[in-house]
């Protein structure tokens, strides 16, 4: 009987699945698993080497991510330091006239890609690198560089990863307190302050005691720090193109909406127009091995900053009239500096015009759950952008979606 019973059970099991299957068809429901997820700004990655995580990046067809070149912009950091010191005057720049030149670094977040590769980059650019992008000078050694004319050595003086007292990574306020401290400690032995994104490095020269015209770089061409670079205070950054990503970001999401396949998802709009006449004018490269779409870096100095002068925005974006859809995107932290002075604005400016609305919802920067508490109501949209507060949490945000 019982037996029986099973059997009646499992029949009817399969009948039901067999039925939901056939509905479906018809209906042509698409599940949240079918939906179109895009990571971007924070690559799905181990957070101690680096690795991309492929699990992750092929969860479905239309998973992508989008970033910038994270490697070459380490190097156009590097090497815009490299270029500063060449025209540099010894006498002026080695403070206590030493012969070395010693600098600071704000590392950002020790987990993540875009602050691996900049350490990296800088290290390798001044001869300090020694194959490890943890803070610490036990992780350099002695380089040298080319300073107006006349090769002298240059050491690491320091290295923080620059974490807030909340947990919180690329924080500002924590580069303050290092600064000051810095500023203390090793006083005029610091002829230059290096730092792997502009709100570490504006946090810096708000320490009361900042060395006054120590040379100073940032990345990520915020509208402070370009402004700050016109006033003489900030001597260089990086641009990562941030209109180039939001709006990549938005592209895809809007390509794979659109029902394109293979290469158009990553062409249309990108590299050639899509059928709305729209394209980025912006280089955007597409590493098929690791599903990416990454934007160019330019290094931003007294040379071009009005260049980069807030309010710049992308003509080769125009008003279409694709069918309207709606995208849920989350933002690790809602007090970064670069998402919400730079990333968010473009966006908010880009989604219109490409007819999505976009829903915003953010985190505090140290929990997961901060986002994915909020990542919610999964079936109101039509697709997903996702940044991670740890970048090998993806899992977290993809199984939500299977249900
Ligand atoms: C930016 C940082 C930012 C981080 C957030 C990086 O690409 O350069 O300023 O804090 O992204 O994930």
């Amino acid at each position: 009987m019982k037996k029986f019973v099973v059997a009646i059970l499992l029949v009817a099991m399969a009948c039901t699945s067999l039925f939901a299957q056939g509905s479906a068809e018809t209906a042509a429901i698409v599940t949240n698993a079918q939906k179109p997820v895009v990571f971007f700004n924070r690559q799905p990655s181990d957070p101690v080497t680096g690795v991309i995580d492929m699990e992750v990046m092929n969860w479905n067809d239309k998973t992508y991510y989008v970033g910038f070149d994270a490697a070459g912009g380490g190097a156009v950091q590097g090497q815009l330091i490299v270029d500063f010191l060449a025209t540099a005057d010894p006498a002026v720049i080695d403070r206590n006239g030493d012969g070395v030149i010693g600098y600071v670094l704000c590392i950002g977040d020790v987990g993540h890609n875009d602050s691996k590769a900049r350490t990296q980059g800088i290290r390798e650019a001044l001869g300090t690198w020694t194959g490890s992008t943890d803070p610490g000078v036990e992780n350099t050694q002695q380089g040298s560089a080319n300073v107006g004319g006349t090769t002298m050595p240059v050491v690491e003086l320091d290295s923080r990863a620059m974490t807030g007292t909340d947990g919180t990574t690329w924080n500002a306020n924590a580069a303050t307190d290092a600064m000051s401290n810095w500023a203390t400690r090793l006083g005029d032995q610091i002829d230059m302050v290096i730092s792997n994104n502009d709100g570490m490095a504006m946090g810096c020269l708000q320490a009361s005691n900042y060395p006054e015209g120590v040379p100073i770089f940032g990345y990520d061409a915020n509208a402070d720090a370009i402004e700050a670079i016109g006033a003489g205070r900030l001597t260089g950054t990086v641009s990562q193109n941030v209109d180039a990503q939001a709006t990549a970001t938005l592209q895809v999401i809007r390509n794979l909406l659109d029902g394109l396949t293979g290469d158009a998802v990553v062409t249309a709009g990108i590299t050639e127009p899509d059928q709305y006449g729209n394209k980025i004018s912006a280089s955007v490269d597409y590493v098929a091995e690791t599903k990416a779409l990454l934007a160019q870096n330019t290094g931003v100095n007294a040379s071009n900053w009005t260049e980069y002068q807030a309010g710049a925005r992308d003509a080769g974006i125009k008003q279409t009239d694709a069918p309207e859809k709606n995208v849920l995107l989350t933002i690790y932290n809602s007090g970064d500096n670069f998402l919400s002075s730079s990333y968010i604005p473009a966006l908010n400016y880009y989604a219109p015009l490409l007819n999505i609305n976009l829903t915003i919802v953010q985190g505090d920067g140290q929990n997961e759950s901060s986002c994915l508490d909020r990542f919610t109501n999964l079936g109101n949209f039509d697709a997903y952008a996702i940044n991670m507060v740890k970048t090998n949490s993806g899992w977290d945000y993809l199984d939500k979606l299977q249900y």
